[in-house]
């Protein structure tokens, strides 16, 4: 092959994983842009969100305005003048606020952490694009009459990607924001420090409700930028290889903070054993572990670990079993009602995976298919202690062509098989009932996955891949507008 082509095929390569992170999202993104483009010119005149006290010369004030050049949510925090405070000593209570606002500012550094891991993978995208122009720029130059027909495709695509640009940046700025709350967190911390120190405390109740509210937004903030749209799955790492072609793992996402525990089944059915390793690391490193005896043999790879409690579909029925690792005993067990079992709908690999539980930031799901909604996927939101459901939602996916599935902020991801090439395409939101095609591939490694699941603590997504265990960092598209803060 000559060298020209060879050059084109990288550009393509590009050119399709930048395509396939946004198709789709582009027309909201685009509609997004307009949004912002709005907020930022009517930026100037800019509103307060409604807590201004009567007189602001007696309580503290919240500004919150999209002043920024940008469009950005600006606040300010205003104390109000010491003069105005009351005598009467209220240090504890100003001691539990201040530990408050210190609770907020350990949450925003988990939230910026995150934040910028994704961030770099956004940055990481915007040099590609950026760099595809300069690429495509040259070899056109090189050889302009040889291959004109891809030259223009590429130049058609790279139209379409523009609009990227605007939104890349849109997402530097939500980075931005974390920063900001955290600066301005840490100042209300020093502002309290002093009032304690100067005068004991003053209008207690005033105070309180000014730094409820920040806190009110803050958590708003944080939700929004917790949450989002799934835009990109990271290339594999392998963690360990071991056990048979069908399985699952995980960690649960509920452990307390330095809980790494790993749990561990192997195969899809005639199996009771659950293995728990001591850390991530004793699994990767090594192959001591504790085995559990379930009071009853699992059915497929759906199970999963929460707060301390493995939930998994009882073998050849459609009862779902809570069993608590702390009591080695089941604390509850239900029929999940009109649910398929025993291979009637399985996911398109098979083996008994007609059930399959999820967690993710809203809590836990079963996802399977009934006769009623014709072997589609429904999705049901869980009680955890009582195995109720919620809420159901139907869905026109059928659950046998599904490879598999996962939730996250409270939207189901579908994929498209379990060997070859895959990718999520199918996405259903619950918070809207709507669903939309999608495209975002994702490396099999190892050609055939049994199970796929989210961890909304890692924000990463175990898989078990024939016999090989990984997982995929995820990145989730999230903006906020000025307008909702
Ligand atoms: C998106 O923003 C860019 C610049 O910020 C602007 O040139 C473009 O026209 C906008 N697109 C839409 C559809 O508003
Ligand atoms: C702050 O967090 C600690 C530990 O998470 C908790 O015990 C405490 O009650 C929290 N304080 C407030 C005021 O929320
Ligand atoms: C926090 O305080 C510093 C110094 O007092 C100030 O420069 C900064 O603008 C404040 N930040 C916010 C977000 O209010
Ligand atoms: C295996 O784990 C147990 C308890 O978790 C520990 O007591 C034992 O020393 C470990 N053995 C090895 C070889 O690491
Ligand atoms: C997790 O379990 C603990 C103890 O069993 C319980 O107090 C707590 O409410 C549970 N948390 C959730 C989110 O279910
Ligand atoms: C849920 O959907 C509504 C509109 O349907 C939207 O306003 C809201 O922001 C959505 N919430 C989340 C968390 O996506
Ligand atoms: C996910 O991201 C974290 C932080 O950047 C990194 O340490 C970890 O190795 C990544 N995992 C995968 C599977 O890429």
């Amino acid at each position: 092959m000559s060298v020209p082509l060879l050059k084109i095929g990288v550009v393509l390569s590009t050119m399709a994983m930048i395509t396939n992170w946004m198709s789709q999202t582009l027309p909201s993104l685009v509609g997004l842009n307009t949004t912002k483009l709005t907020a930022a010119q009517g930026g100037y005149l800019d509103r307060s969100t409604g807590v201004l006290p009567a007189n602001p010369e007696e309580s503290w004030q919240v500004y919150s305005s999209a002043q920024d050049s940008e469009g950005r949510c600006v606040c300010t925090v205003v104390a109000p003048q010491q003069s105005m405070c009351s005598r009467d000593a209220r240090t504890k209570q100003l001691r539990q606020l201040l530990e408050k606002v210190q609770n907020m500012t350990q949450s925003i550094q988990v939230l910026d952490q995150r934040t910028q891991r994704d961030l770099q993978y956004v940055e990481k995208m915007e040099v590609q694009l950026r760099g595809l122009e300069t690429k495509f720029r040259q070899v056109e130059e090189n050889h302009k009459q040889n291959i004109a027909r891809q030259y223009k495709a590429i130049k058609a695509k790279m139209e379409e990607l523009r609009p990227l640009i605007p939104v890349l940046e849109e997402y530097k700025a939500d980075a931005k924001l974390v920063l900001q709350f955290k600066e301005e967190v840490q100042n209300l911390t020093s502002v309290l420090s002093e009032l304690q120190e100067e005068m004991g405390a003053y209008d207690y109740e005033e105070l309180h409700n000014r730094v409820s509210n920040l806190e009110e937004r803050l958590r708003a903030c944080m939700q929004k930028l917790a949450c989002g749209k799934l835009t990109g799955i990271s290339d594999p790492i392998t963690i360990k290889t071991s056990g048979s072609r069908f399985g699952s793992w995980m960690t649960d996402p509920l452990a307390p903070e330095g809980d790494t525990r790993v749990w561990y089944m192997d195969g899809y059915h005639n199996n009771r054993f659950v293995r728990e390793y001591k850390s991530m690391q004793d699994f990767m490193m090594s192959d001591n572990f504790t085995s559990h005896r379930l009071p009853h043999p699992w059915s497929g790879t759906g199970q999963v670990v929460y707060n301390g409690s493995i939930y998994f579909n009882k073998f050849q029925s459609h009862v779902i079993i809570k069993f608590d690792f702390r009591t080695s005993s089941i604390s509850k067990s239900r029929q999940l009602d009109y649910a398929g079992f025993n291979n009637a709908y399985h996911y398109a690999w098979g083996g008994h995976s007609d059930i399959d539980l999820m967690v993710d930031e809203g809590g836990l799901w079963a996802v399977y298919a009934t006769n009623q909604n014709a072997g589609n996927i429904v999705i049901s939101k869980l009680n955890p202690n009582t195995l109720q459901i919620i809420k159901s939602w139907t869905t026109n996916h059928p659950k046998r062509s599904a490879g598999e599935s996962f939730m996250i902020c409270g939207t189901l991801y579908v994929t498209n098989g379990y060997s070859g090439g895959t990718k999520v395409y199918y996405a259903y939101s619950t918070n809207s009932s709507t669903y939309e095609y999608i495209d975002i591939a994702f490396q099999n490694k190892y050609s055939h996955i049994s199970m796929l699941d989210y961890n909304p603590r890692d924000r990463a997504l175990y898989a078990w891949n024939n016999g090989h265990q990984v997982l995929y960092n995820v990145t989730l598209f999230h903006v906020i507008r000025s307008e909702e803060l």
